[in-house]
């Protein structure tokens, strides 16, 4: 008889996280929990090695399946892609005359890859752009590959984009125009595997789109990927995270974009050529991915655990699948401009690569002083007192900090998060607090 595992799922949670990057939520464990109840046999090492070896792929990715986050919309987040067709993509456009090739990194199914062929048409790009859609998701693949969308998904798209860009398909069903249809391809990758796609002829992407995946990475896979992108963008190319994913600790060869509504990240003109950074369990691939296949699995790499800043939003896994938090009314932004610039420059020193410093976690406190419920701030302060290990008092911020946006009370700020994101960032944040400190000592 098989040897039973000793703690049951949990050397099972480890594998699955360590294969996505994600930093699994309570919910995603019970999820997880659930599937493997529901198999034959019970949870033995065998069936973890079965997983673990590439007969056991189909089983590992109905696992994936059903942990996975696959929200999205499109259109999604229109303040970002307004500046990112302005500040980005018009001026490529102008400047490079040639066909442009984006990347959607997790497009699950498919709105993301059909918003940015809508946009480079309507930019004028050249006809021969092209964007990649991936996905650990062949199952969200199999949606997208149709590009087909519903009447409600269409709902808070820009006026006229359907009529323009999009031909009635089945009742009540809206496909994108054939001329741009052609210019999608999808291709089923694992962030956490190399070689990481190239576009046409191994070239670099001009702008590579990694939202909403990022967020429910563990801080260490955060930053292997991140680092894995940006060796596939081409010099001058453009990296575009979600206002949830900001990049604290931009990595060298990368440089902040700052505009109102949103952040990008540019990889220098001259940059060395496309490199293949491992991220962390990373494994080569077999074909089955449509990358080439180079075999063994690698020898997990190691972050030397950072002193910069940790990245606003890398740790906390969002859109679980849990209601979504209704959007909180911010205060009146610029009502406390002290706070405000305090608050500032702790941001411009990080997103310049800064150390983190005691200053740092001064500047937060005074800033917090001045203005208690700048939750963005806080939630901050939480971040840098959990990266110092002082996880019960990390925990007082981020309950703080939710508790000022549960009450309607948290300000707007023009940096990084909105409310309704940063609201469930501190809640996920307490949850891995929490975990990390063990359980409360029995009063
Ligand atoms: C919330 S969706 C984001 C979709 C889209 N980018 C957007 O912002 O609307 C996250 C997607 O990332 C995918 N994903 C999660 N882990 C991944 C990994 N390790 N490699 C590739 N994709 C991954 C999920 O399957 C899911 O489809």
């Amino acid at each position: 008889m098989a040897p039973t595992l000793p703690s049951v799922s949990g050397p099972f949670h480890a594998f699955v996280a360590r294969r996505t990057g994600m930093a699994l939520s309570d919910l995603q464990c019970r999820r997880l929990d659930e599937k493997l109840a529901a198999r034959p046999g019970g949870l033995s090492v065998q069936y973890l090695l079965h997983l673990q070896s590439p007969a056991g792929t189909a089983d590992l990715a109905e696992l994936i399946d059903a942990i996975a986050v696959q929200k999205t919309e499109l259109f999604r987040d229109e303040p970002q892609l307004r500046a990112l067709r302005t500040h980005v993509l018009e001026p490529m456009v102008a400047r490079m005359r040639r066909p442009l090739r984006l990347w959607s990194a997790g497009c699950a199914t498919g709105e993301e890859v059909a918003t940015l062929l809508v946009l480079l048409a309507e930019v004028g790009a050249d006809p021969a752009s092209t964007v990649l859609g991936t996905d650990i998701s062949e199952t969200a693949l199999v949606r997208a590959r149709e590009l087909c969308f519903t009447a409600e998904q269409f709902q808070r798209v820009p006026s006229g984009v359907r009529e323009r860009w999009f031909m009635p398909a089945a009742v009540g069903r809206y496909t994108l125009v054939g001329h741009l249809r052609d210019r999608a391809s999808f291709l089923c990758h694992n962030l956490m595997d190399v070689p990481y796609p190239t576009a046409a002829e191994g070239q670099g992407f001009d702008i590579i789109v990694c939202r909403n995946v990022l967020i429910y990475f563990t801080p260490e896979s955060f930053d292997r990927v991140v680092a894995a992108l940006a060796g596939r963008l081409a010099p001058e190319g453009v990296l575009v995270l979600s206002a949830a994913e900001p990049l604290l600790r931009t990595p060298p060869g990368l440089r902040t974009m700052r505009f109102e509504q949103a952040f990008f990240y540019v990889r220098a003109p001259e940059s060395a050529p496309s490199t293949d950074a491992v991220p962390l369990g990373a494994v080569r691939t077999p074909s089955s991915s449509g990358l080439p296949a180079v075999g063994a699995r690698q020898h997990l790499l190691k972050t030397p655990s950072s002193s910069g800043l940790p990245a606003v939003g890398t740790r906390q896994p969002l859109d679980t699948g849990s209601a979504a938090p209704a959007e909180v009314q911010p205060g009146e932004a610029g009502a406390h401009p002290e706070a405000d610039a305090l608050f500032a420059r702790v941001l411009e020193w990080a997103t310049s690569g800064g150390e983190a410093s005691p200053q740092a976690t001064e500047s937060l406190r005074r800033c917090l002083t001045l203005d208690p419920d700048l939750a963005a701030a806080r939630y901050l302060l939480g971040m840098l007192l959990e990266q110092r290990g002082a996880l019960a008092e990390a925990a007082g911020e981020y309950r703080r900090a939710l508790r000022s946006l549960e009450v309607g009370r948290a300000r707007a700020t023009p940096f990084y998060l909105n409310n309704a994101r940063l609201q469930v960032a501190c809640a996920r944040a307490i949850e891995r607090v929490e975990r990390a400190a063990g359980p409360a000592p029995a009063r």
